[in-house]
């Protein structure tokens, strides 16, 4: 049985989680929801290695076999130490989806859902350079998006408002893929497909990030499989957002 290690600033990482179980149904999770120190998007590369080392810590000692950095900012600025750092562990990291939007629009236009930190990586900045030059990839933080996911508020006019502020720059420069490059926002899938109409399709990566996880278990050689599940929640800050999204993939 696996020890899946699972980290993120706070409820999204859940919406990996989610992608995981389906996959791996009979393996131990840990997921640390760090929540006191949410949002990661607005704060120093600095900080959230910090931050993301703290936690390594934390999973590593409880017996984590692998770390999903469940979080698109903590990878871009955390990913590479991490690696370094911990060179027998290893980690699975979030990235937005640029390349299966890039070869599925039909508008040549895709838009990027993601926090500052996300945009402004370099492993971003690459992605979105290889692709750059035959499609049009235009970017937008989801201003308040992790607040409202961390609050609760999943759906109604107070998201609606939120998410199209964001989202209608990126439908008027005539966007016809979504990208969600933030692990909150596929909370909001609903919502941002509802506003986005049936002619725009919405990119969550976490399916994808959930098989990347079974080949590297499989690479390793750790056996998955034969266990019962479990999960243990912890949370640096607050305990309710953890405890109303977790019923929601459980
Ligand atoms: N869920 C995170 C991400 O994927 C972090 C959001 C935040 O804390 O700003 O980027």
């Amino acid at each position: 049985m696996a020890s899946i290690g699972i980290f993120d600033s706070g409820s999204g990482g859940l919406s990996v989680y989610r992608e995981l179980v389906k996959l791996l149904p009979r393996e131990r999770y840990i997921y640390f929801s760090d929540n006191a120190h949410c949002p990661y998007g607005e704060k120093t590369a600095e900080y959230i290695q910090d931050r993301a080392h703290v936690i390594t810590d934390i999973l590593l000692g409880m017996g984590a076999d692998i770390i999903v950095v469940a979080c698109n900012t903590a990878t871009a600025a955390a990913i590479a130490s991490l690696r370094a750092d911990y060179p027998d562990v290893p980690f699975i990291g979030m990235e937005p989806a640029v390349k299966p939007a890039a070869l599925g629009t039909k508008s040549g236009v895709i838009g990027v859902l993601a926090t500052a930190g996300t945009l402004k990586g370099s492993k971003y900045l690459h992605t979105r350079g290889q692709f750059e030059d035959n499609v049009h990839i235009i970017e937008h933080v989801g201003e308040g998006f992790v607040e409202l996911v961390e609050n609760g508020i999943l759906d109604g006019p107070e998201a609606e408002k939120t998410v199209r502020t964001s989202l209608q720059p990126l439908l008027d420069q005539g966007a016809d893929i979504i990208v969600l490059g933030c692990t909150h926002y596929p909370f909001l899938q609903p919502v941002i497909e509802r506003l986005a109409g049936p002619g725009v399709r919405v990119i969550d990566p976490a399916p994808a990030v959930a098989r990347q996880t079974v080949r590297v278990l499989q690479e390793k050689g750790i056996p998955t499989g034969e266990g019962t599940f479990s999960i243990d929640l912890y949370h640096s800050g607050e305990p309710d957002s953890l405890q109303r999204i977790y019923q929601l993939v459980s």
